[in-house]
């Protein structure tokens, strides 16, 4: 192990991350960070749930059974749950206008219409696992949600294979120039005047462009005014992009529902039909112009050209591939600390920016525990040591240059704490 680990004493960081899950611990759920996300949003709560799982397990199944209290009826998880509405953040429900949405059925928890990777499964089997006798009840009564949100996932966004989003708030990653092309096909006539909330929380720099702003906003309109219909949205939206975060944490995480079916009985079929589409459509994600996956625009059928950290989620996807290795080692090689959001060779590069270049611990976690399992040991580590460095100096914030390590976005941040709690932590062993 790297020397890093060495070095450090785990405990005191070990107690902040709890304290932190606790600070941001808002009753049943956990917002990511004060001020900035006043709200429930899905992958993040799902991260939540497996920091807490290292040392409050029944408050980790509390963490996901809440998340799915906002379930639609047609399964879809919504990507923000608006529990209390704070007026310290845009968009809120008033402007989604969700209430008389066609597949919201009898929900009542107010939602934003769209939803984001699900990792939640991969994240409840991880729960499930720390401590089997607790979880197997919580696991058995969660089953059949999870289900259901695959399902709709599989209806809704996987009509090329891969898994797309109908929105840059889909993947989570709401500013990588994977959607360069689809954003500049939106022109954002007819926005209504709005005022940013978040640039009032984090330096601007930080935080996407207000000509991405717009377009976030005027997508929402757009969706709005179809009341949030999936089969309108799919046919006239002009933004519409297979994702490989989409679709590879859709693939682990049907993978681990299909472990989940196992253990509790049920029928694997229906799951095994989707790993195999899902299979199919990461495969024409691959980009071989870039030798890596890649973001492709269903209207153009272009490739974005981009190599991401999502790009290499392929091995958490359960995918044996080696053909990103080399571009893998290019970028591991010419960053300070990995994984970069986007290439540090890219014009498009900028090591501040959100999704344009930034190291995300979540992303660490994912990408580094697939290339353990699948055997890539030394860029497992190196990934590790650098999500460790990163804390060490930084703190817990939401990600960090990797050109200098610069603590960006909030701070006091719910996943950051959790992937220290589950994976990073030296006092996880070797993980
Ligand atoms: C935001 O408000 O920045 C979020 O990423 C939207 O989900």
């Amino acid at each position: 192990m790297t020397d890093v680990f060495d070095t450090i004493d785990a405990e005191p960081l070990d107690r902040e991350a709890e304290r932190i899950l606790r600070l941001n611990d808002r009753g049943g759920y956990t917002v990511p960070t004060e001020g900035l996300y006043p709200y429930q949003w899905n992958w993040d709560s799902a991260f939540a749930g497996l920091g807490f799982a290292a040392f409050d397990i029944d408050r980790a199944w509390t963490e996901i059974e809440t998340l799915f209290s906002g379930q639609w009826g047609n399964g879809m998880v919504p990507h923000i749950l608006f529990h209390r509405v704070d007026a310290g953040y845009f968009p809120g429900p008033d402007v989604w206008g969700t209430e008389d949405a066609l597949g919201r059925g009898a929900c009542k928890v107010p939602s934003s219409g769209i939803s984001q990777p699900p990792v939640v499964a991969s994240l409840a089997w991880r729960i499930y696992l720390a401590d089997p006798t607790a979880g197997h009840d919580r696991l058995a009564a969660l089953f059949p949600k999870l289900l259901a949100y695959h399902r709709w996932i599989m209806a809704a966004r996987a009509e090329s294979g891969a898994v797309a989003i109908t929105h840059p708030w889909e993947a989570g990653r709401d500013n990588a120039p994977d959607w360069d092309e689809a954003m500049a096909g939106i022109d954002p006539v007819g926005v209504a005047p709005y005022t940013r909330r978040d640039t009032g929380h984090v330096d601007p720099r930080m935080r996407p462009t207000q000509a991405d702003y717009d377009r976030y906003i005027w997508l929402v309109q757009f969706a709005r005014e179809r009341r949030w219909d999936e089969a309108a949205i799919a046919a006239e939206s002009p933004f519409r992009v297979a994702d490989p975060t989409m679709t590879f944490t859709a693939l682990r995480s049907t993978r681990d529902l299909r472990l989940a079916a196992e253990l509790l009985g049920a029928g694997t079929d229906e799951i095994d039909g989707w790993i195999a589409r899902l299979e199919d459509g990461a495969a024409m994600l691959w980009n071989p112009e870039t030798g890596a996956y890649d973001a492709r625009n269903l209207r153009t059928g272009n490739f974005a050209g981009s190599v991401s950290n999502a790009s290499f989620l392929s091995w958490w996807a359960g995918l044996e591939d080696r053909r990103p290795l080399e571009t893998l080692r290019r970028v591991m090689t010419g960053a300070r600390y990995v994984l970069p959001s986007h290439d540090l060779s890219a014009v498009s590069f900028d090591h501040l920016r959100y999704w344009r270049g930034p190291v995300w611990a979540i992303m660490n976690y994912m990408a580094a525990s697939g290339m353990a399992e699948q055997g890539l040991t030394a860029e497992g580590a190196r990934i590790r040591a650098d999500t460790v460095r990163l804390i060490v100096e930084n703190g817990f914030a939401e990600y960090f240059s990797p050109s200098d390590g610069t603590p960006a976005g909030g701070a006091t941040f719910t996943w950051t704490a959790a992937v220290w709690l589950a994976w990073a932590s030296p006092s996880r062993g070797e993980a």
